[in-house]
């Protein structure tokens, strides 16, 4: 610790936060609002003083001037929330407090830091006594300010003296906070992230209804509006479907005409979602709807080459095919099944991914109390997760399944959950019929079909995979798996033809049996 400098009072402040635009400063008025002493830091010291001008009276703020008063104000162990731009700014300011704490002291990045960051920084603050945790938050400026869904990793140990502050400012459904220790190092961004792959999936199906509703159904916005209205009261009630209703209605005053279609159809992203799809391909989970939805968002993005392809590609849709083919009600009602199973489809995914990434890193990872961090708070909120949360054993947070397991009675994938089997059962006819209609209108939907081939994958009998591998014996003798026999095994396929085992030794075929009807 260095030398107290300043007039700032010693060892007051419960906790700290530097980085004070708006996520900070909103993260820092939710911890006053809740009683809490909060040291404030920013490098231009003017967002400090505004922020104290404005809000001085929601709670009690300690202004400081430089990283060491802010650690000087802070109570033991210091908690010093760091909010700045993910990657570099992090380790700047990281490598500027350490020397100012002390053993046993708590650095919290809440930032959308990628959880590769998070376990390189956790490491190296192990090793000077230091915990590091990376701690996820949803909700955007406002769940900042009125209560996000929090995902903190780290230590579990660090969770004793932060868990029940952050439990306070964090979103409550039903009584309990939308905050747990979700597992060590890297895994509260881990988890974020995971939110994050799963909330661009479920906006991009809800694009993907919205643009057959209206080149299709022929709704314009503000009658779609109204249909969103509706389906927010059906169990597709969410955030997500609630603002889309409003963005919906919304009209340009500039022209009069719906803000959508004033909005260039381009859509950003600022990362997150891609790494998700990148994990997924690392841990090996077929994450397909969620990286879908990341190349939608790269697709709209092309938009000089969409030009071309506008002038270019021929659609090869007839007039008829471009028409809904039922009537208005039936084709919304069709449109809404289709977005519900390809919605509970991305759920499954992340839900997977997350399985794997857990025996890949050594978390403990627990999917129901992880879904029950969802349920309030955070972009995907949705009535959906607190189902989703009961199909993986409800809420326990002392519940911590070995890394790569699932906790007794959990589903190995979400849509075996049976409420979900059947849900899927009953929205499959109208999923079908919506993927086929949107390919005959020329009409993408990257999401609803290919949430429907994960399905079908899933449960398929027999997969083509069987003739990929002989592919890849044929071409690279990489051998393959017999459906009668154990062991690896290898055609000739440039000699005679005969196989061989994976030591290479030829293989006798047993003699057909007398009478064996599996033989001619
Ligand atoms: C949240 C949001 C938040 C966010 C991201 C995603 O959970 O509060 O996910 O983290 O809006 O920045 O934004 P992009 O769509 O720009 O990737």
């Amino acid at each position: 610790m260095t030398e107290q400098t300043t007039t700032v009072p010693v060892g007051a402040a419960d906790i700290g936060v530097t980085g004070l635009a708006v996520m900070g400063a909103n993260l820092a008025r939710n911890f006053a609002r809740h009683g809490y002493t909060v040291a404030l830091h920013n490098r231009s010291r003017a967002r400090t003083d505004q922020l104290v001008a404005e809000h001085g009276d929601e709670g009690a703020f300690v202004a400081t001037e430089t990283l060491a008063e802010l650690v000087q104000s802070l109570a033991v162990p210091r908690r010093v929330l760091i909010m700045v731009k993910a990657g570099a700014p992090v380790d700047a300011v990281i490598d500027q407090l350490v020397p100012l704490l002390d053993e046993g002291d708590i650095v919290i990045d809440a930032g959308n830091s990628h959880y590769e960051d998070t376990r390189r920084r956790e490491a190296a603050l192990a090793e000077k006594g230091l915990h590091f945790v990376g701690v996820g938050v949803s909700g955007g400026e406002e769940g900042a300010l009125h209560g996000p869904a929090i995902m903190p990793g780290g230590p579990e140990k660090s969770y004793e003296a932060l868990g029940p502050m952050l439990e306070k400012i964090s979103a409550q459904f039903e009584g309990e906070p939308c905050c747990a220790w979700v597992g060590t190092d890297g895994a509260g961004h881990y988890v974020k992230m995971v939110h994050n792959g799963i909330e661009y999936a479920d906006m991009q199906v809800i694009g993907e209804a919205y643009d057959l509703l209206r080149r299709v159904g022929g709704l314009e916005p503000a009658e779609q509006a109204e249909v969103f209205t509706a389906w927010n009261q059906t169990d597709l009630a969410s955030y997500l479907i609630e603002i889309t209703a409003e963005v919906l209605a919304q009209v340009d005053a500039a022209t009069g005409r719906p803000l959508v279609d004033v909005i260039v159809d381009e859509a950003g992203q600022k990362g997150t979602g891609r790494w998700t799809a990148i994990s997924g391909l690392d841990v090996g989970s077929p994450v397909a709807a969620i990286a879908e939805s990341v190349f939608a968002r790269s697709l709209s993005s092309q938009r000089a080459v969409r030009e071309v392809a506008r002038e270019t590609l021929a659609a090869g849709v007839d007039e008829e095919a471009q028409r809904a083919p039922q009537d208005t009600d039936t084709f919304v009602e069709d449109v809404r099944q289709a977005l519900f199973a390809s919605k509970l489809v991305a759920y499954a995914q992340g839900m997977d991914m997350l399985a794997a990434a857990a025996e890949e890193y050594g978390w403990s990872l627990d999917l129901g109390t992880i879904a029950s961090l969802w349920r309030d708070g955070c972009i995907i909120r949705a009535d959906l997760l607190d189902v989703i949360m009961q199909a993986f054993g409800g809420r326990d947070t002392s519940r911590h399944p070995a890394p790569g397991t699932r906790a007794p009675g959990q589903p190995l994938n979400l849509l075996f959950a049976p409420e979900f089997a059947q849900a899927i059962a009953e929205a499959l006819p109208a999923w079908r019929r919506v993927v086929g209609t949107a390919v005959a209108a020329g009409v993408p939907v990257p999401v609803f079909s290919s949430a429907l081939a994960y399905y079908d994958g899933l449960r398929a009998d027999r997969l083509p995979a069987a003739l990929v591998q002989g592919q890849r014996d044929y071409f690279g003798a990489h051998t393959y798996l017999r459906v009668d026999r154990e062991g690896s095994f290898h055609t000739l396929w440039s000699g005679d033809r005969t196989e061989v085992d994976g030591e290479g030794v030829p293989v006798v075929m047993p003699q057909p049996t007398e009478g064996d009807p599996t033989q001619d």
